[in-house]
């Protein structure tokens, strides 16, 4: 990580894919390195309605002062947003605005908005260039880097998409200190995951005092190692044939819960619990005893409560996760913190029983 960009107290991850680009973060950086870092001067900037509110009007502004061409799309907000008909819309708004191959599209928001703009970008006119400019804690920690792009289909999350890097990232903290509490949380759930991961450091910098309102350098700190760590996997496996399947972690108990919920359990709230659930499988095989531990970062979450689904429902939509291979459901799994392992034999009723667990203590 270095510093020294144009803008003052940068922190800049370089992510080595086959098209390396940098993840900038630091405060104030949506009116003051934005702007500088796309080079396009046509821009289709996509938003949902509240990010839009707080901050799209003041980028749109910074964009055309720096002698862009704005083409503003605003979608609702919410998951509903990652789905085909409202991805055909904006491909439409594109074509009908003319936008040219030569053009860019920026995604401002959080994960949902960055999953849809993503593969806007990647499939209009065969794919223009894209940046990603997130507001939310969970797309800066995890969603906007590595280029994953996505819809989702009534039968699961994420099951339409296209690995399309984007060109940079700028995340600016101060978006981040209007997040409200339970949304600030769910980022902080996959900045976990990577502390289970890879960084015991990192958990302990999640402690009481991990808020909206913490210090700018700490705030700016925390993201930037997220980055790392997450740069690091993306650059080892871009296209997830191997170590990026342990980002995975929680993940696979979550989009069933997602989709069982019909989305109304928020991912980091339904990773949370996904995290717990890994832990009770792993120390069902004898791996380490992370239950409590992930049971307390649960309770710290206070996520919205789980959803009353039955177990047969909840296996229909795990076996239709992007993991499954050769028609095996795969988890990952931590024999400990830091030792993550994709596990390929898991049983039903294993799988059965650790849900009976963790619908008797969550
Ligand atoms: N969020 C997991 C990944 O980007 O691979």
């Amino acid at each position: 990580m270095s510093s020294g960009s144009a803008a003052a107290d940068v922190a800049v991850v370089r992510v080595e894919v086959e098209q390396a680009y940098d993840v900038n973060v630091g405060s104030g950086l949506l009116h003051s390195l934005l702007p500088e870092v796309v080079s396009q001067s046509q821009v289709a900037l996509i938003s949902d309605e509240t990010v839009m509110a707080a901050h799209g009007h003041g980028v749109v502004e910074a964009l055309t002062a720096a002698g862009k061409s704005v083409l503003p799309l605003v979608v609702p907000p919410g998951e509903a947003s990652k789905s085909l008909v409202r991805y055909g819309a904006l491909l439409e708004a594109l074509a009908g605005a003319s936008l040219p191959r030569d053009a860019a599209v920026v995604a401002l928001g959080g994960g949902v908005v960055g999953d849809l703009a993503g593969f806007v970008a990647a499939s209009y006119l065969r794919g223009v260039a894209f940046y990603q400019a997130p507001t939310s804690l969970l797309a800066m920690v995890d969603a906007s880097v590595g280029g994953k792009t996505g819809l989702d289909l009534p039968q699961g999350k994420n099951l339409v998409g296209a690995f399309w890097q984007p060109r940079a990232v700028v995340a600016d903290v101060n978006a981040l200190r209007t997040l409200p509490a339970h949304e600030f949380r769910q980022g902080t759930v996959e900045a976990f995951k990577h502390g289970l991961l890879a960084a015991p450091d990192l958990l302990a910098a999640l402690g009481p005092s991990w808020a909206p309102d913490a210090p700018s350098g700490r705030l700016a700190a925390v993201v930037a190692r997220n980055v790392a760590i997450k740069a690091a996997v993306v650059a080892a496996d871009e296209r997830e044939a191997g170590v990026r399947t342990h980002l995975n972690l929680g993940h696979t108990l979550a989009h069933a819960l997602e989709t069982v919920s019909g989305h109304s359990l928020a991912h980091g709230d339904a990773v949370a619990y996904g995290l717990v659930y890994a832990a009770i499988v792993g120390r069902r095989r004898g791996y380490a005893d992370l239950v409590g531990r992930t049971l307390e970062f649960l309770r710290w979450v206070a996520p919205r409560p789980l959803p009353r689904a039955d177990f047969a429902s909840l296996l229909a939509f795990m076996g239709r996760d992007k993991k499954v291979a050769a028609g095996r459901l795969r988890m990952v799994l931590l024999e400990d913190v830091g030792q993550p392992v994709v596990v390929a034999d898991l049983t039903s009723d294993e799988l059965a029983a650790a849900w009976a667990e963790l619908e008797g203590i969550a």
